[in-house]
């Protein structure tokens, strides 16, 4: 028997999609005034997939959707939720998850979107995990999906050269043995708005940001936001791993939202984790929000970095403030 909790759910399938458009650190010095060595040293970003006009955040899902229930050997109808980590859906309603219900055909699952920001991916796993948990479902499909680059201000060279457009997709269904999510935690603290939002289509009415109503666009105060990253993805990853009844030293992978190499490196150091144990993939994608961690794990598997019987660890940290971590074993 495996050291750890026993798992109550599990992922049994992945999916990706994202656009074919490159956009290369050479092209943004094209745009505003920064420079390759900047951004790849203080991101390690190269470059990032950006949206056509005419592709929706849903024409994503539904592939990356497709390509999970494929190999999680599942179909579509018997699939009895959906929930989307996004910020970015198609509409204001209905919910972009149930766009991608009707064109999947999972006609026996409630579909609904979580706003969480770059955590949303992981707020939907513990989503999944309870619902299996409380035997209220069995198969779940959970999303993380993002268009970040179409509410992105292409002037602010302190955004623009860090998002990229993408989504990924995972089957999680009961676990049946000790390979599954040991353990999920989610959390919040409101106090920080101001440090990273966007405005655009929200109903505020009243205080600063009612300033701002009518912009569209991402703001963020990085550097602040980089210092509560890396507190908090250090306790976050630490309590999912005392959670799931491990110690760092257990984990194979850390696979932590692709926002910045420097987060992801001091995180990894405060774990006492090599970065030989660190999946990146942010040099090829930048910053995809909640298709981040989705992206990172599929890649891990389809190399053949995470393999079965191997523990991940994987945390996250965005807008909200949100954060969440995970440990699974594959
Ligand atoms: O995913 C959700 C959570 N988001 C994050 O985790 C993002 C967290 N923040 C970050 O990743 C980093 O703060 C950034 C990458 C956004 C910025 O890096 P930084 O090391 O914090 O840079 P900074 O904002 O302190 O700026 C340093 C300098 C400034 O110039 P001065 O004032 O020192 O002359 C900036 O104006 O770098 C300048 N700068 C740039 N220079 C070239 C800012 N952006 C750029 C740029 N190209 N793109």
């Amino acid at each position: 028997m495996s050291k750890g909790v026993k798992p109550v759910s599990r992922i049994v399938g992945l999916g990706v999609s994202y656009p074919d458009n490159i956009m290369t650190n050479q092209d943004l010095e094209k745009i505003v005034e920064t420079n390759d060595e900047w951004i790849t040293t203080r991101t390690g970003i190269k470059e990032r997939h950006l949206v056509k006009r005419g592709e929706r955040t849903s024409d994503f899902c539904i592939r990356a959707a497709r390509e999970a229930l494929a190999e999680a050997g599942i179909a579509a109808e018997e699939l009895d939720a959906i929930i989307l980590g996004t910020i970015s859906g198609d509409l204001r309603f209905p919910a972009t998850a149930t766009l991608i219900q009707e064109a999947i055909g999972a006609k026996n699952a409630a579909a609904w979107d979580i706003s969480a920001t770059c955590s949303g991916f992981m707020f939907s796993l513990y989503s999944a995990d309870t619902l299996i948990a409380a035997n209220r479902a069995k198969n779940v499909l959970v999303l993380g999906a993002e268009l970040l680059t179409p509410i992105t201000d292409w002037s602010d060279r302190g955004t623009c050269v860090l998002f990229g457009d993408a989504a990924g997709a995972a089957v999680v269904t009961r676990a049946t043995d000790d390979r599954g999510v040991l353990s999920v935690v989610i959390g919040s603290n409101g106090s920080y708005t101001d440090l990273l939002y966007c405005v655009g289509h929200g109903t505020s009415s009243k205080g600063e940001l009612a300033a701002l109503n009518g912009e569209r666009v991402i703001h963020m105060n990085g550097n602040e936001v980089f210092r509560h990253a890396v507190r908090m993805l250090e306790r976050t990853a630490k309590e999912a791993v005392e959670k799931a009844g491990l110690d760092p030293a257990d984990v194979d992978w850390l696979i932590p939202h692709q926002a910045n190499t420097r987060i992801i490196a001091a995180t990894a150091e405060r774990l006492g984790l090599p970065m030989e144990k660190v999946f990146l993939n942010i040099h090829k994608y930048g910053n995809t929000s909640s298709a981040s961690v989705p992206l990172a794990m599929y890649e891990a598997r389809k190399e053949g970095a995470l393999r079965d019987g191997q523990v991940m660890l994987s945390v996250v940290f965005g807008g909200g403030f949100t954060w969440g971590g995970a440990v699974i074993r594959f």
